[in-house]
């Protein structure tokens, strides 16, 4: 089924298989933060990450909204459509915390009432800077004329997953996805869907259940993923 390694990326490799619009990712067992700049090796992380993100899209898929993905293929892996991404991480934000606290000084925890769509463009070595509509327009980084879309999208993605979380008992703080057009010309949302790219908050304790946990050495970075896992099945 792989055939050519077409990318890798800090927690990712992404392979061409003998169908050429579809892609197999494999969810590498690194942690990554900070644009890179702290790394380590995670045991098991890659089975989590693939398992949660593969259930979430399953059921982004089952409430009718596009996504890139097929099936989950085996532990680290998962099958997707081959998509044409843009470069941009659309982050959702419900309530204040990481980069919006440092750029807005509010306090953390703060909701943000509608929610809050911020568009970044995806680049390590400019540390994804933000953009607003007309900076998308400007560097060509999405056709314009899908913004309205872009945005409708993510707030669609967050309607359901911020109501699974609160069945279960988690807080959906914030979340970013990635975007692109499938081969059947449809915007939809790629990349992965885990506690690496959201914020996941204990409703009860405030315990962080996600990737923050390594950005700020706050607990062992798999027992959060594992709780959110467990809860998502059960
Ligand atoms: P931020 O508060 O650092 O801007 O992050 C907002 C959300 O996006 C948070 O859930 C973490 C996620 N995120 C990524 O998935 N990749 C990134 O490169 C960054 C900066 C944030
Ligand atoms: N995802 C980015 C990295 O791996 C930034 C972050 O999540 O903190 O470096």
């Amino acid at each position: 089924m792989k055939r050519r390694k077409l990318y890798e990326g800090k927690a990712k490799v992404v392979y061409e298989t003998d169908e050429p619009d579809k892609l197999v990712l494999e969810f590498k067992d690194e942690a990554s933060a900070f644009d890179g700049l702290k790394k380590a090796r995670v045991e098991g992380k890659g089975a989590l990450n693939n398992a949660i993100s593969s259930a979430l899209f399953e059921l982004l898929e089952s409430r009718g909204i596009k996504t890139h993905f097929i099936k989950k293929l085996s532990e680290r892996e998962m099958l997707v459509y081959r998509a044409e991404r843009f470069p941009l991480e659309v982050v959702v934000r419900n309530y204040a915390a990481g980069s919006f606290v440092k750029r807005y000084g509010v306090k953390e925890g703060t909701p943000l009432e509608p929610p809050l769509v911020e568009f970044f463009l995806k680049s390590d070595e400019l540390h994804d800077p933000m953009v607003c509509e007309e900076h998308v327009r400007a560097l060509k980084l999405a056709p314009p004329e899908l913004l309205p879309e872009m945005k409708k999208l993510a707030l669609k993605v967050n309607e359901v997953l911020r109501e699974l979380f609160k069945k279960k008992g988690i807080r959906l703080v914030d979340f970013k996805l990635e975007m692109g057009i499938l081969p059947d010309g449809n915007l939809a949302v790629v990349d992965e869907l885990s506690p690496d790219s959201m914020r996941l908050w204990d409703e009860r304790t405030g315990e962080k259940l996600d990737k923050d946990r390594f950005r700020f050495g706050l607990g062992d970075l798999l027992e959060g993923y594992k709780e959110v896992l467990s809860r998502l099945k059960n």
